[in-house]
């Protein structure tokens, strides 16, 4: 009669747990599916780094609209624009490697000349309403690029310059 109440009991138990066990899959199953394709999601965003996504039409916020470049490199506007990279920007940026904000080689295969020019005449609009600025602020710790007073001139010379180091 002991034994039997145990078996009884342990029947009742085993069923308990399996039913609830059941419960719980159905409903881990459930936000387990919502979760994968959420999860898929920030994943698929999250494997191209900002600095690294090609934008070829956003042509940003400020005052260049339009900039047509000449097919030929101007070596004498991109020496000068090295000289004011070299004195204005090297606390933050390397030509070739990454440091408190983004390399500059290479930037001219990712964003339109225009973007380039905006983001150094007017990062501060740039990062607060382009998409693409918003998200680099974000990739580099919330350490944002700075406006210094530059000429439409001098940045002009400085995109000179990023054109002999694509
Ligand atoms: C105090 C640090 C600092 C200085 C100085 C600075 N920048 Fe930046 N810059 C950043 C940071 C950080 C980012 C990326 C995050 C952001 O946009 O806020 C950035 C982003 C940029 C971008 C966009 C890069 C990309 O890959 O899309 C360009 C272009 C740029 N800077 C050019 C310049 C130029 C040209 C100068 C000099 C006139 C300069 N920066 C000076 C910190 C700086």
């Amino acid at each position: 009669m002991f034994k039997l109440s145990i078996l009884i009991s342990s029947v009742f138990i085993l069923t308990f747990l399996s039913c609830g066990k059941a419960e719980a899959e159905k409903r881990a199953g459930f936000s387990y599916e919502n979760m994968s394709s959420e999860t898929k999601k920030t994943s698929t965003e999250a494997k191209v780094l900002a600095s690294e996504k090609i934008d070829l039409i956003n042509k940003g916020i400020g005052p260049v609209t339009s900039l047509e470049l000449p097919n030929n490199i101007d070596y004498t506007l991109a020496k000068s624009g090295e000289a004011i990279f070299k004195k204005m920007c090297t606390a933050c940026h390397r030509p070739d490697k990454k440091f408190i904000g983004p390399a500059a080689k290479g930037i001219l295969k990712t964003r339109t000349p225009e973007w380039i020019m905006n983001m150094i005449l007017n990062p501060e609009e740039m990062i607060r309403k382009d998409p693409l600025a918003k998200e680099l602020l974000i990739e580099f710790n919330y350490a944002p690029m700075i406006k210094q007073d530059l000429t439409q001139e001098d940045a002009r010379a400085i995109l000179e310059y990023y054109r002999t180091l694509n």
